[in-house]
Order: structure tokens, then C-alpha cells, then sequence
């Protein structure tokens, strides 16, 4: 099979993460995420480009979205690198998704469908072990190892009033996106509020359709 070239999209905490985690060891491909990437670079200089804050951090612990311009070099920096991927966090606005377009074929773009209450809930519960970067929920699925568990720490923006703006940005700016896809009758939707196995049941089955 050829590497595929995945697409995840969902309101925040839907998941995209986890499945992009299984879907990049399974297929072995490049999990590009631009949330991760700006959190690494969270105080780097951005004033050289047209942007109201000089650090990424600025939007993000607000649930804000960081410029255009700046996601996007990011992502065609790591696009250009590789062939097979899943790509998650982007595109976050219809901009975003022509740039894309611009850059890249996508074999399946797939939507991650949760309701909010449970974004809500996801995403307040959720734990990050700072020494893998894995990622916990306090409730769902607690660390086993209480080693593990002391050393828990919190997304600066996983905070109750935070997860609520990131709601809002994804209901007035992302919500097009998925209309946009839908449109061009592309978008695959899955139900995200099963468990995390039987989500990944639908995604690989949704991946493997599409080769
Ligand atoms: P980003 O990091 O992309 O945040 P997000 O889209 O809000 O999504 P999350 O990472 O919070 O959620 P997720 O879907 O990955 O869920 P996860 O798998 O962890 O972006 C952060 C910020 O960066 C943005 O606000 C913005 O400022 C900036 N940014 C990023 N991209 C940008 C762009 N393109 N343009 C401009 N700015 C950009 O799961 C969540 C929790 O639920 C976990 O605790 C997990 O254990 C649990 N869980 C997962 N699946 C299940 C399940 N099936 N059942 C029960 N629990 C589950
Ligand atoms: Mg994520």
C-alpha cells in the first residue's frame, strides 16, 4: 500500500490526536500537527510577519487562532519533507483549506463528529504526561502507573473559559471547512463520541477504502 495522505478534522478535544497517533504508527506516516508545533514554538518571534501579538503563545492561551501566514509556512515546510502523512489542526479556516489545496493532493479527509458538552468534558479532563507527550483524560483513561500520574500536567489552554472561546473560533471559522469538503463531496464523517478503539475501527476502514 501506497503511503497514504490523511486528513483529520473535529472541534477541539474531538480526537484528531489520538487517532492521528494510531493512524501514524499503523501506516507509518508523519503526524503533522500544527498545535503541537506551535506550542514547541510558543515564544518564538513572529513580528516579522503581520500579526497583532509577536508570539504565537499570545493567541493561543486566549483560543485564539495564530496568522494565517504563519501556520501555513509551517505546514509546507513539513509537508515538502514527506510523502505519506496525517495532518491534523489544518486547515482551520477557508483560507487555510485553498492554500492546501495548493500544496497538496489528500486521499481522505475524514470528520471527527462530537457533540460540545462532550468537547467540554474531554478537554477539561484531559492530562498530558510531559516526559511522552502522551495523552490522559482523568476520567476516560487515567495512567495506571500513579508515577505517571503525579507528574500530570494541564494544557495552558485546557481551562474551562479557554475551551469555550476555542468552541466559539471553531463554530464561526472551522465549521465552513467542513462545509467546504462537504461541498466538493469529500468529507468522510465518523462518529467520535464511541470509544477511541472503535473510532479507530471506522478510520483505518476509511483509509484503506481510499487506496
Ligand atoms: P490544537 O492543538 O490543534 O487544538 P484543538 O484543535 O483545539 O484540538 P485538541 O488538540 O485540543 O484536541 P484533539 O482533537 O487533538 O483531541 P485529543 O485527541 O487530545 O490547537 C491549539 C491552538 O493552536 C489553537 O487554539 C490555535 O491557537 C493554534 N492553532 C493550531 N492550528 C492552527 C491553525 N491551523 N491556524 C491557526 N491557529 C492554529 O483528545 C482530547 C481528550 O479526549 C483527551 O483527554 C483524550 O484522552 C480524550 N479522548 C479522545 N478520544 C476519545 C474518545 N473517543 N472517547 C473519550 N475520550 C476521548
Ligand atoms: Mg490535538
Amino acid at each position: 500500500m501506497a503511503e497514504p495522505r490523511i486528513l483529520i478534522l473535529g472541534g477541539p478535544g474531538a480526537g484528531k490526536g489520538t487517532q492521528s497517533r494510531k493512524a501514524s504508527e499503523e501506516f507509518n506516516i508523519k503526524h503533522i500537527t500544527t498545535g503541537e508545533v506551535l506550542r514547541a514554538n510558543k515564544d518564538r518571534d513572529i513580528s516579522e510577519f503581520e500579526s497583532e501579538y509577536d508570539v504565537p503563545r499570545t493567541y493561543m492561551d486566549q483560543g485564539e487562532l495564530v496568522p494565517d501566514e504563519v501556520v501555513t509556512l509551517l505546514v509546507k515546510e513539513a509537508l515538502s519533507q514527506v510523502n505519506g502523512f496525517v495532518l491534523d489542526g489544518y486547515p482551520r479556516n477557508v483560507e487555510q483549506a485553498e492554500e492546501l489545496n495548493n500544496m497538496t493532493d489528500v486521499d481522505v479527509i475524514l470528520y471527527l463528529d462530537v457533540d460540545e458538552e462532550e468537547l467540554v468534558q474531554r478537554l477539561t479532563g484531559r492530562r498530558i504526561d510531559p516526559k511522552t507527550g502522551d495523552t490522559y483524560h482523568i476520567e476516560y483513561s487515567p495512567p495506571e502507573d500513579p508515577e505517571v500520574e503525579r507528574r500530570l500536567e494541564q494544557r495552558d489552554d485546557d481551562t474551562e473559559e479557554t475551551v469555550r472561546e476555542r468552541l466559539r473560533v471553531f463554530r464561526e471559522t472551522t465549521e465552513p471547512v467542513i462545509e467546504y469538503y462537504e461541498e466538493r463531496g469529500q468529507l468522510e464523517r465518523v462518529d467520535g463520541k464511541q470509544s477511541p478503539d472503535e473510532v479507530w475501527v471506522d478510520v483505518r476502514k476509511a483509509v484503506e477504502n481510499a487506496q
